[in-house]
C-alpha cells in the first residue's frame, strides 16, 4: 500500500512542545513525516541550523516515522525535489491565519497540486512559539514546561555564557 509522507517545514529555532504536538498529531494520519529545518532568512536563528537538526534528531530518535533534514531555498523547489506534495502547518491562533494563508496562497501559484493541513496543538500550547521561549530562558526564566529536556539545556547553555 502506498505510504502517506508529508513535509513539516519551519525553522525549529528551537523546536519546542507545541511543533512536537502537531507531528505526533499528523502522525495519526500519515505514515511518514519529514521535518524540514530552514535558516529564515527574516529572522536571526539563534540556533545554527545543525545544532537545530541534531537537536531534533536526537529527540525523535527512537521514531522511524520522522525524519529530519535541511532544505534551502523555495520550499517549492524542495518538495518538487522530494516528490512530496503535502504540507502539515501548526495553527495556534487568529494571527498566525494570514501568514499561513499567504504561504498557501505563494507556494500554490508555484505548485498547484500542493496541499497544506493545519492542526491545531493542545490547549496549553496554543501560545507558544520559539521567540516566547527565548525571550523566557534569556531572562533566566524556567522553560522545561514547553520544550524537551535537551532544548532547556542548550538555552541554559547559550545564555549563561552571554
Ligand atoms: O514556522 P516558520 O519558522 O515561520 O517557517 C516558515 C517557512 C520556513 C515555512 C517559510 O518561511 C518557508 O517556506 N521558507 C522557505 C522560502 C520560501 O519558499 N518562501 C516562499 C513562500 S513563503
Amino acid at each position: 500500500m502506498k505510504e502517506t509522507i508529508a513535509v513539516y517545514p519551519g525553522s525549529f529555532d528551537p523546536i519546542t512542545n507545541g511543533h512536537i504536538d502537531i507531528i505526533e498529531r499528523s502522525l495519526k494520519f500519515i505514515d511518514r513525516i519529514v521535518i524540514a529545518v530552514t535558516d529564515n532568512p527574516h529572522k536571526k536563528p539563534l540556533f545554527e541550523l545543525n545544532k537545530r537538526i541534531s537537536i531534533i534528531k536526537n529527540i525523535f530518535k527512537k521514531s522511524t516515522s520522522v525524519e529530519v533534514e535541511i532544505f534551502n531555498g523555495l520550499l517549492v523547489d524542495y518538495l518538487k525535489k522530494k516528490n512530496i506534495f503535502l504540507i502539515i502547518r501548526g495553527l495556534r491562533e487568529v494571527s498566525d491565519f494570514n501568514y499561513e494563508f499567504q504561504i498557501v496562497l505563494t507556494n500554490r501559484k508555484f505548485l498547484s497540486r500542493l496541499e497544506t493541513i493545519f492542526l491545531m496543538p493542545r490547549e496549553e500550547y496554543l501560545f507558544l512559539s520559539s521567540s516566547i521561549i527565548k525571550e523566557i530562558a534569556s531572562m533566566n526564566g524556567d522553560v522545561k514546561k514547553f520544550v524537551p529536556e535537551i532544548v532547556a539545556k542548550e538555552l541554559k547553555n547559550i545564555y549563561k555564557n552571554r
